[in-house]
């Protein structure tokens, strides 16, 4: 019956497409994914940063404990391993963070600065900016309950922001916090419990939709006439009406006092938004998304981040006050190709040795490590073909140098090393190639 059925498989035509929602990378776009990534990693580094990893998978219970209904329930991809445990594929990285941080906690030492690349699933709706697959940039610090660390990593997306050369009107960091909306919910529209998660969807769909449907969907919510003119109020507040309740809410007394460091610094690419909310249950204070201003190819955020001082606590850790942010892949490529940032793809291949007789491919390998271990990155012709098919091949992958290697020049020791921009040939030892390139 087995058998009978893996036949039947091998009768069926394979689809050369990849799973829905995620995407094959050739060469070319794996050239502009490592450009970014490169770009993160050096970044992360030169702010002291360390790299660290987590496997794929997890048990599933550790994002039903505070990653909220939408990621936990709706997009987890789940299965039943061998033994009847719920796995999870990692749908994000800041769970997993907080479980590793749980297990040593008594030997890091604080604070911890920590950083990683790492794949991603969630079950979503393919669309511009969200994929089943993707990448995310995780960079979090851990141990320091002072906004610095809001200000530290906020001095890192500026310094990638410049690092990949973004013109500073193209993009704008959106901040808030979520203590403003305690603020909101217990003193201003004096709502009970149970309202909190519908209203702070309403905020985060502000932006999304017109004036007109905000109020109607408001109005769906049961909410009483003036509440819903307090809050179309609140999602537009700025700094101005933070003044008004500095001294009575923790959020505006944190926001202004953030903004007025940021000012020092003349950080300005960023915003107090009061309807940056964020879609997980475990962030507590700052919150803040990245925005592409320039025009409206890439409604979505580039990253998303905020505080989480109480995550350790589904560990019965003691708290410890962290804050950092996920930067997608995604959304960022788009980003970087819509405003023409991604550098021209350039293959490694530096040299590539040509094979003119069939007896001669001992001579190219031997050739071929020498060169290597100079440091020239070379490719070997392996099959005799007609020359001018091998050049060929090297001008449309855009090797730079091709040696040739005839009869005539053998007999002198000596090899012609051809630079493929400008046509000009070299008669040489193959020793003297390494100082000839670049
Ligand atoms: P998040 O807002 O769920 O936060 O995701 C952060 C970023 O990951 C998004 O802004 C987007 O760039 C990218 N992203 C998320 N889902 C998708 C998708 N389906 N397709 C493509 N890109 C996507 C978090 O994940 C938090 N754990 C971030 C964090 C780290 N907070 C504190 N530390």
């Amino acid at each position: 019956m087995g058998s009978k059925n893996i036949n039947k498989n091998k009768d069926i035509k394979q689809n050369t497409s990849p799973y829905k929602g995620t995407t094959d990378t050739y060469p070319e776009d794996m050239f502009a994914r490592n450009y970014l990534f490169n770009t993160w990693r050096t970044v992360a580094k030169s702010f002291g940063y360390e790299e660290y990893d987590t496997p794929l998978v997890e048990e599933a219970s550790l994002y039903k404990a505070k990653s909220g209904e939408e990621l936990a329930k709706k997009q987890l991809y789940t299965f039943l391993d061998k033994g009847g445990r719920e796995i999870a594929i990692r749908p994000e990285m800041t769970p997993s963070l907080a479980r590793i941080i749980a297990a040593k906690r008594k030997e890091l030492k604080l604070p911890i600065r920590f950083f990683n690349i790492g794949r991603f699933y969630r079950y979503e709706k393919p669309q511009r900016g969200r994929m089943r697959e993707f990448f995310q940039l995780n960079i979090d610090i851990l141990g320091v309950g002072e906004n610095t660390s809001e200000i530290e990593i906020i001095q890192f997306i500026i310094a990638v922001m410049q690092k990949l050369k973004a013109p500073k009107e193209t993009y704008e960091l959106r901040i808030s916090s979520r203590y403003l909306l305690d603020y909101l919910y217990d003193e201003i529209l004096k709502i009970s419990e149970d309202k909190k998660p519908a209203i702070t969807k309403a905020i985060d769909i502000f932006p999304k939709i017109d004036r007109e449907n905000f109020k109607e969907y408001l109005e769906d919510l049961n909410l009483k006439e003036d509440q819903i003119k307090q809050l179309e109020e609140f999602v537009q507040w700025d700094l101005g009406n933070l003044e008004a309740i500095r001294d009575d809410s923790k959020g505006a007394m944190e926001l202004l006092n953030l903004f007025s460091i940021l000012e020092k610094l003349e950080i300005t690419n960023v915003k107090f938004c009061p309807y940056i909310v964020r879609g997980l249950d475990y962030y507590t204070g700052t919150v803040l998304e990245m925005f592409d201003v320039g025009g409206d190819k890439n409604p979505r955020a580039l990253f998303g981040g905020g505080r989480y001082d109480n995550l350790l606590e589904i560990f019965r850790e003691e708290k410890l006050p962290a804050f950092g942010l996920g930067w997608g892949d995604v959304t960022t490529l788009d980003y970087l190709k819509t405003y023409n940032l991604l550098p021209p793809y350039t293959p490694n291949t530096k040299l590539f040795i040509t094979l003119m007789d069939k007896e001669y491919i001992e001579e190219s390998f031997k050739i071929a490590s020498f060169l290597r271990e100079k440091g020239i990155n070379t490719e070997v012709q392996l099959e005799k073909i007609k020359l001018s098919k091998q050049l060929d091949y090297a001008n449309k992958k855009s090797i730079p140098w091709v040696l040739i290697m005839g009869e005539e020049e053998r007999e002198k020791n000596k090899v012609l090393l051809k630079n493929m921009k400008t046509s000009e040939q070299l008669l040489l030892p193959v020793t003297e190639i390494p100082e000839k390139i670049d």
